[in-house]
């Protein structure tokens, strides 16, 4: 086991550069299943997720090459098998694109349900009811596997009940080699739905309207190979200028797409932050007091909920008191009681957290309980005078590359040891 040491108290201070989207790039990897020939796709971020979805297409018999540190070569051609195993995809919740791309691929997929974050129930009735729509059986069978067979893709109607990120994706890449024209109604938004878009149809797929209200894809003979960068994280980004708030910092977040930050932009800038937009960076500078706010996640373009664990954190140390709402996920705040570890006043009823202001965090050892917990964990830990320490890291290797490294180029006090002793050491 690792933990985290972190000496807080200092404000974070410089540069960092923001890596491939990890929500892209994990549907971007099994959409290369539909394509005749070889991807090169650029921009891939190091991170545990990447290193569990090329290992699950490596399995399958596809070709997967790292030729540097961020960029991967994969060649499915020689996938033959449509089954993906319980040991397979049980790391990794978005191992669901595989029934999509298995499908796309062969009319056939039997996937078992996987793991990831675990915020409460995670249905995937809109991705069944999309594939229904396209004329494919579904057969639940018993340990969760999910058996789907077609003759045929076809394309048809979907409108989806319910906002969904993964069932738009799912069933975009089951539509792209499908036989005629599929539209997806009341579609998620978000900009990895419009990166895996445009790196399908930079290998030759018609998806037209992704990011908008209506999603049309018309069905092509194949695809072929190519080159694609991935699009900069938004989530790592927000991560990066929220840390900088709350710790009173000034950090210049380079490679992103501004349009991607506004939700975050203005709720930083109504607490009392200053955020200077750039052509591909922004500038955050914290403020000594932060004022409390009202945050309530939604689809994008609202504020993300893979960034309300970080905004419940930074009002934390605001004068007053602040209400965060999460409306995309039933149950997102399993983090709370560790984070009140560090001395913050936070009671969720229901869907809201009410966070009463305090001064200042204490340092404290708390453990993460999910990917972007994790990282308000981090960031507590960050804010709060003396040594913390935190558990239980294999969350946020999941999904921020170089998190350590990247802290340290802004001054944080932060070090991974070996925990094999209860003493807390200084994280100089
Ligand atoms: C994606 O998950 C992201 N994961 C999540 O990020 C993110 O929190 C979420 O979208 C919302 O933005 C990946 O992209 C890999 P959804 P996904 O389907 O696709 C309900 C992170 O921290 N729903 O948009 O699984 C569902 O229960 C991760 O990086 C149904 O009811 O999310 C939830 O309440 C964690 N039926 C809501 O919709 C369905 O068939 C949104 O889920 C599908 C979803």
């Amino acid at each position: 086991m690792e933990k985290l040491l972190i000496n807080g108290g200092t404000p974070l201070k410089g540069e960092v550069t923001i890596s491939g989207a990890k929500n892209a790039v994990i549907g971007i990897i099994p959409a290369t299943l539909l394509v005749e020939g070889k991807c090169i796709i650029e921009n891939v971020p190091a991170i545990d997720d990447v290193t569990v979805i090329m290992d699950i297409l490596t399995q399958l018999g596809a070709s997967v090459k790292l030729i540097n540190k961020s960029t991967v070569e994969i060649d499915c051609t020689n996938v033959n098998s449509c089954r993906a195993t319980y040991d397979m995809v049980k790391k990794m919740r978005a191992s669901y694109y595989l029934m999509g791309a298995l499908l796309g691929r062969f009319n056939k997929a039997i996937v078992s349900m996987p793991g990831g974050c675990n915020f409460g129930s995670r249905p995937v009735d809109q991705h069944l009811k999309g594939f229904r729509q396209m004329g494919v059986e579904v057969k639940e069978c018993v340990n969760d596997y999910y058996d789907l067979s077609a003759d045929q893709l076809v394309g048809a109607q979907i409108y989806f009940d319910i906002v969904s990120v993964g069932a738009t994706i799912n069933v975009m890449l089951a539509a792209v080699l499908a036989d005629g024209i599929t539209i997806i109604e009341n579609p998620a938004k978000e900009p990895h739905i419009v990166d895996v878009a445009n790196f399908l149809n930079s290998m030759g797929a018609n998806i037209k309207g992704a990011g908008t209200d209506i999603i049309k894809i018309k069905g092509v003979e194949k695809l072929h190979g190519g080159t694609y960068s991935v699009i900069p994280d938004y989530v790592e980004a927000g991560t990066y200028m929220l840390m900088a708030a709350a710790t009173n910092g000034e950090v210049m977040v380079n490679n992103i797409i501004p349009k991607h930050m506004e939700s975050v932009t203005s709720k930083i800038r109504e607490v009392g932050g200053t955020v200077v937009e750039y052509d591909d960076a922004i500038f955050v500078k914290g403020a000594k007091k932060l004022t409390p706010a009202r945050v309530k996640t939604l689809p994008y373009p609202g504020f993300p909920t893979d960034l309300q664990p970080l905004a419940t954190t930074l009002l934390s140390i605001s004068s007053g008191t602040s209400f965060v709402t999460e409306a995309v996920w039933d149950s997102r705040f399993q983090y709370v009681a560790e984070l009140n570890r560090f001395g913050s006043k936070i009671t969720v009823n229901g869907d809201t957290a009410t966070i009463e202001g305090v001064e200042k965090l204490h340092a404290a050892k708390a453990k993460c309980t999910d990917l972007r917990g994790g990282a308000a964990m981090v960031m507590a830990a960050l804010m709060a005078d003396g040594t913390s320490e935190i558990y239980n890291l294999s969350h946020v290797d999941r999904g921020y590359e170089r998190f350590e490294e990247k802290l340290k180029n802004l001054g944080a006090k932060i070090k991974r040891v070996q925990d094999f002793s209860n003493e807390i050491e200084e994280a100089n």
